[in-house]
């Protein structure tokens, strides 16, 4: 059977590499993110399956004109944009600047999950699948990052005590450190990326296939009875018993 996926962020990195997942099983797959460019560059690599739907998931009114092109029945929603909003914002300097700072990060990473999932709420198929982002950053910190990661993951539990009468279900998937993907703009040095894979058991980085197959795993007949959790997948740098 078809599906039909929704993937925030689905333009490059682990977004596209989630889409790509669902399109390799025969799944629809519809990507969102603010710039054309790279969601048309994904949707011709992906092919006739993949459909760009240009949007700002933390914009109500984009995200609400974004939905209405949606088919009437979603099977997957992938909460999957975001990203480290201190990398494009300066240090602050008081505290309206640190105010700013602490809600561009929830705004990426909280907000626009909890409106897109609304958005969709009721298009979302009985038996179908949430997953959203996390990051290690939530049991690792990382400033307000890592809040933001935190609370998606709290929010999770109450959106699956919701969904679960309708069978479907809504998990956290959380990455370590993940290469190829823009999340570290260009700040990532050598020496750090090191201290990265050394944290690992696995002696590597992540790919966005890593995160894609966990991702894809989730939404399968197989994950039914999954639901309410954050799962790491971070070659074990951090480790739950
Ligand atoms: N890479 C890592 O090491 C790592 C580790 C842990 C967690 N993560 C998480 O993984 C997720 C994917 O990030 P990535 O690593 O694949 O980095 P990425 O390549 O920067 O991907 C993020 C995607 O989200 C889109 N996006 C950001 N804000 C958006 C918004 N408001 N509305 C719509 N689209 C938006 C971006 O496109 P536009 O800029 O065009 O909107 C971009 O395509 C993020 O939630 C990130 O926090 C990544």
């Amino acid at each position: 059977m078809t599906r039909t996926a929704l993937v925030t962020g689905g333009g490059t990195g682990i977004g596209r590499a989630v889409a790509a997942r669902f399109t390799a099983a025969g799944d629809r797959v519809y990507l969102t993110g603010r710039r054309e460019k790279p969601l048309r560059e994904a949707t011709t690599a992906l092919g006739e399956l993949a459909h760009a739907l240009p949007c700002d998931n933390t914009d109500p009114d984009r995200l609400a004109a974004a939905v209405a092109e949606l088919p009437d029945t979603i099977d997957v929603l992938v909460n999957n944009a975001g990203g480290n909003t201190d990398f494009d914002l300066p240090e602050p300097d008081g505290l309206a600047a640190l105010a700013r700072r602490w809600q561009a990060n929830v705004n990426a990473n909280l907000i626009s999950a909890v409106l897109t999932t609304h958005a969709v709420g009721d298009r979302l198929a009985t038996g179908g699948a949430v997953v959203h982002i996390g990051s290690i950053a939530a049991d690792q910190g990382a400033g307000s990052y890592g809040a933001a990661k935190a609370a998606l993951a709290a929010w999770n539990v109450d959106l699956a005590k919701q969904l679960g009468a309708r069978g479907i279900t809504s998990n956290v998937v959380s990455p370590g450190y993940v290469e190829e993907t823009e999340f570290f703009r260009d700040r990532l040095t050598g020496d750090r990326v090191g201290r990265l894979v050394d944290a690992t058991l696995t002696g590597r980085a992540g790919t966005p296939a890593d995160i894609a197959e966990t991702v894809f795993f989730l939404a399968s007949p197989g994950a039914r009875h999954l639901t309410g959790q954050a799962i790491n997948v971070n070659g074990g740098a951090h480790t739950s018993r």
